[in-house]
């Protein structure tokens, strides 16, 4: 249950406070019908990550069970191709208006900048963009494109000839082009965190006199470190998250679509346009 004190107590902080930074996992985006990864339900329960996020388990996969793969790329796309900003993420770009705001995300589902949000740095990437296997820029990819990988991953799921039809499917993320091999912008286990998007989360973690945690397990290094470095430089930090979200100096407990609207309304007024 939410408190009404600590509502008001990070209201009070919200208001005082200079640069903020939003510092966010799947949690935020669990209310656009995307799945977090650790809950009940969540994505590495029915796909481990040993298996489906690193370069030699996925590798691996496509290669000895094509249609497992195939499962997996569907299961993870469909819901990133259909979603749409919900009241969390609405609310976090509304900030934006009454105090400097950075977003630092784990999230690669581009759902910060749909709602509006002016800066946000994607530190495990984004799946609607591809790079080179040296990480440079290649291509933006709509949800509508994503909407297509994933029907055909669903159907190469089901096909006589899964590995063709998937290989044949993933034409958008993966090949060839004019600037050696693509891939999507994402980052797997054991892979370097997107540049300059972590420096600069680093730097904004160590100057920011806020940090909002909302909706990370934080159990995912180095992008763990981030709440303890804004603490050790003195920010203030509030997590929101219906569990328990470990070190923090308030817990505002709930679903961040129920809590940031309510929060940012307590800070700025009830009229707040979010
Ligand atoms: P997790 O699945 O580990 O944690 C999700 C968090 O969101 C949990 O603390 C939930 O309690 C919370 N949550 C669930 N619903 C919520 C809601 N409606 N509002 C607020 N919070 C809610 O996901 P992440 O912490 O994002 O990395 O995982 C971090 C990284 O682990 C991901 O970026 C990904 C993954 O492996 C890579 O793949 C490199």
């Amino acid at each position: 249950m939410l408190d009404d004190t600590d509502i008001r107590i990070a209201a009070d902080w919200l208001r005082d406070a200079r640069r903020v930074v939003i510092f966010s996992g799947a949690g935020v985006s669990a209310e656009s019908g995307i799945d977090t990864f650790r809950d009940d339900g969540g994505l590495w329960i029915d796909f481990p990550p040993e298996t489906f996020a690193t370069v030699r388990g996925i590798l691996r996969t496509a290669l000895l069970r094509p249609r497992r793969c195939a499962e997996f790329l569907h299961r993870i796309l469909e819901p990133i191709a259909q979603a749409r900003p919900n009241p969390a993420h609405q609310a976090l770009a509304a900030l934006d208006r009454h105090v400097e705001t950075i977003v630092v995300t784990q999230n690669i589902d581009g759902l910060h900048q749909q709602a509006g949000s002016p800066i946000v740095h994607e530190i495990h990437g984004s799946l609607l963009e591809t790079c080179t296997l040296r990480g440079r820029f290649v291509k933006l990819l709509n949800r509508a494109g994503l909407m297509q990988v994933s029907g055909a991953m669903s159907c190469a799921a089901r096909s006589l000839f899964p590995r063709l039809r998937m290989l044949w499917a993933m034409r958008p993320l993966v090949g060839l082009s004019r600037h050696g091999l693509v891939r999507p912008r994402v980052v797997l286990f054991g892979e370097a965190l997107c540049e300059p998007a972590w420096t600069e989360s680093l730097a904004a973690a160590r100057t920011c006199d806020l940090m909002l945690v909302v909706g990370t397990s934080g159990v995912v290094l180095p992008a763990a470190m981030l709440p303890s470095e804004a603490s050790a430089n003195g920010a203030r930090v509030i997590a929101i998250d219906p569990d328990d979200a470990g070190r923090c100096d308030l817990w505002l407990r709930g679903a961040a679509g129920a809590v940031l609207p309510l929060l940012l309304r307590r800070a700025f007024g009830e009229t707040t346009e979010l």
